[in-house]
C-alpha cells in the first residue's frame, strides 16, 4: 500500500471503529466501515484509524484487508501488545502499528501504555513489527518516564494520550496542554514524531492542533457521532478546518 504523507501539513487520522460498533449492534454488513473509510479519503483525512480489540467489539479482522484494499490512504492498526495481534500486523503489514492497552472490560482505551512498565514484554513486539518495515507508535501519557521508555523501545512514533486534557476544564485544562506541548517538544528533540489522540471534538482541538511539533491527530467516536447529524464527509471536512485553522503550518497557531 502506498503512503503518502504530506510533511508539515497536521495529518488527521480517523478512527472507524464506531461505525463498525453500530454494525456490529444489528450483527450484519451495515454500515460498513470500508465506506466509510473511503468517505473520509474523499473529505480529506490522511489516514485510517482501526483498533482491532481481543473480543472484536468493532473492527473485525476481515475488514483489515477490506479496508487495505479499498483506499490508498495509510492505516494505522492499533493494537494490544499480543501474539495473537503481532501476527495479525505482520499478515496485513498495515503501514503504522499503535500498540494500545487493552482491558476486556473497559469502554474505551482509558490510559496511556505502561511503557516503562512493560519494557520486557514489548520489546520483541516491537522490534518484530519494525523489522517488518512497520511504523510503530506507542499510546502513552504524555509523561517523562513513558517518553524515555518508548525511545528505549526505539519506536518511532508516539502518540499522546489526550484523555486527561479532553476531560478537564479551566486552569486545570490549561495544565495539561502545557504538558502536552512540553512532552511533544521532548519527543520531537530526542526524534520521535509526537501524535496524539482521545476525546478530541470540534471544541477542544485547535489548542492541540495549534502545538507545532504534533504531527497528526487521531479522531474517532466525535467524528462518527457528528456524522449521524451532518454525514461524515461534512465532519471530517469540519474537522479539517478547524485542525487547519489552528496549525502554524496552515493557519494561525492559534485556536479561534
Ligand atoms: N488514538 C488511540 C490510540 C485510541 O485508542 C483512540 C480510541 O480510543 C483514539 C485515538 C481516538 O479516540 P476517540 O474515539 O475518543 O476520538
Amino acid at each position: 500500500m502506498s503512503a503518502v504523507l504530506t510533511p508539515g501539513k497536521l495529518r488527521l487520522g480517523v478512527n472507524i471503529d464506531h461505525v463498525a460498533t453500530i454494525r456490529n449492534a444489528r450483527g450484519g454488513d451495515h454500515p460498513d466501515p470500508v465506506r466509510a473509510a473511503e468517505i473520509v479519503a474523499a473529505a480529506g483525512g490522511d489516514g485510517i484509524t482501526a483498533h482491532l480489540r481481543e473480543d472484536r467489539r468493532h473492527i473485525r479482522d476481515d475488514d483489515l484487508a477490506r479496508i487495505q484494499a479499498a483506499t490508498d490512504l495509510p492505516l494505522n492498526l492499533e493494537m494490544a501488545a499480543t501474539e495473537e495481534m503481532l501476527a495479525i500486523a505482520l499478515r496485513h503489514k498495515p503501514h503504522a502499528a499503535c500498540i494500545v492497552p487493552e482491558k476486556r472490560e473497559e469502554r474505551t482505551t482509558e490510559g496511556g501504555l505502561d511503557a516503562a512498565g512493560l519494557h520486557n514484554q514489548l520489546a520483541p513486539i516491537v522490534g518484530k513489527l519494525l523489522d517488518a518495515g512497520i511504523r510503530v507508535s506507542l499510546f502513552i501519557a504524555p509523561e517523562v518516564r513513558q517518553l524515555e521508555a518508548a525511545m528505549t523501545l526505539q519506536a518511532p512514533v508516539v502518540e499522546f494520550h489526550t484523555g486527561e486534557y479532553a476531560h478537564a476544564a479551566g486552569e486545570q485544562c490549561a495544565a495539561e496542554l502545557k504538558r502536552l506541548a512540553d512532552m511533544a517538544a521532548l519527543a520531537a528533540r530526542n526524534g520521535l514524531e509526537p501524535h496524539a489522540g482521545h476525546g478530541l471534538t470540534y471544541d477542544n482541538v485547535q489548542p492541540i492542533a495549534a502545538i507545532p511539533l504534533i504531527a497528526e491527530l487521531n479522531i474517532g467516536h466525535y467524528l462518527v457521532g457528528e456524522a449521524v447529524f451532518v454525514g461524515l464527509e461534512a465532519a471530517v471536512r469540519r474537522m479539517r478546518e478547524l485542525m487547519d485553522a489552528a496549525h502554524p503550518s496552515t493557519g494561525s497557531g492559534r485556536s479561534e
